[in-house]
């Protein structure tokens, strides 16, 4: 399976944060953002991973991941011209999916919560049609919304619907079979012009081969939309970090547990980052776990 990482866009939202730098790079707490979903696809077992950037943040992001190399996978860039909607991500990355299947996650998503890895592999595994993750939030209106029958089903799927027909919104983490390809290059622009990737989960729907997973309570989708997420959302990194001594989205530990890299070079690793908490906590992982 491949991935892809979207993270383009101009962050107007947040400027003036976002005036110079890509909002995925912005900290979320001690990471760049673009950790979090980074974490998500290499949870996943993906090692072929796409990162599609604004046209002048290309060169920032490979600063920040490289090649992946060092962490046992493979990070190419592609460029999105113009903002022209998330389902265009599929035809810029059609070559890379070639006839795989593909995940597809959000460069300012953040999911956390425990069996999160187990429950990813278990449907990164199995996909005929789509796999979409929907989370009970409080104000739906704002994103793609999902509902379902009473068994769970997924029966219709509408965009910042708003009149919203269920509180589960669709989280920006899209599992497809290879026919995504050719579904977003069926696509016409939207009302605000945009190749939008709930059409794209609607035509899934119609062929009856479109599946909603609820994360379900305790679980974290955090938004990083405004000044006052993308702070809740640190804290939050903050007060699970520093109550458990342990990292979220930490890729070098990550890649590590997922056998991607073997103790010495997660050590080696550590050492790159010398003296910073994070250095030495990579370098206690490798020796502790050896
Ligand atoms: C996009 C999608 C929306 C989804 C959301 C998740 O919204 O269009 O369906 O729920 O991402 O983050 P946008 O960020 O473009 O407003």
């Amino acid at each position: 399976m491949k991935g892809i990482l979207l993270a383009g866009g101009h962050g107007t939202r947040l400027h003036p944060l976002t005036h110079a730098v890509s909002k995925q790079l912005l900290p979320v707490y001690n990471k760049p953002m673009v950790y979090y979903p980074l974490s998500v696809l290499m949870l996943a077992g993906i090692r072929d991973i796409l990162v599609i950037t604004a046209p002048d943040q290309t060169e920032l992001f490979r600063a920040l991941l490289g090649d992946g190399e060092k962490l046992g996978i493979s990070i190419e860039y592609a460029e999105q011209p113009e903002p022209n909607g998330i389902a265009e991500a599929f035809l810029i990355g059609a070559k890379h999916i070639g006839d795989d299947r593909v995940a597809l996650v959000l460069g300012d998503n953040i999911f956390h919560g425990p069996n999160f890895p187990t429950l990813l592999r278990r449907h990164a595994r199995h996909i005929d049609g789509c796999v979409l993750f929907g989370y009970g939030v409080k104000d739906p209106e704002r994103y793609g919304v999902g509902e379902v029958d009473a068994s769970g089903k997924l029966v219709d799927i509408a965009e910042k619907p708003a009149h919203p027909r269920s509180n589960l919104a669709i989280t920006g983490l899209y599992l497809y079979d290879n026919d995504v390809v050719d579904i977003a290059g069926g696509l016409r622009p939207s009302a605000r012009g945009e190749l939008e990737i709930t059409d794209v989960n609607r035509v899934y729907l119609e062929r009856g081969k479109a599946q909603l997973v609820d994360l379900g309570r305790g679980f974290a989708w955090l938004d990083t939309g405004t000044h006052d997420s993308l702070l809740q959302a640190g804290q939050y990194v903050q007060v699970l970090e520093q109550r458990q001594g342990v990292r979220i989205a930490c890729l070098e530990e990550i890649a590590f547990r997922m056998g991607f890299i073997d103790a010495d070079a997660c050590y080696r690793l550590g050492v790159e980052f010398g003296s910073s908490d994070y250095g030495e906590y990579l370098r206690g992982i490798a020796t502790r776990e050896t």
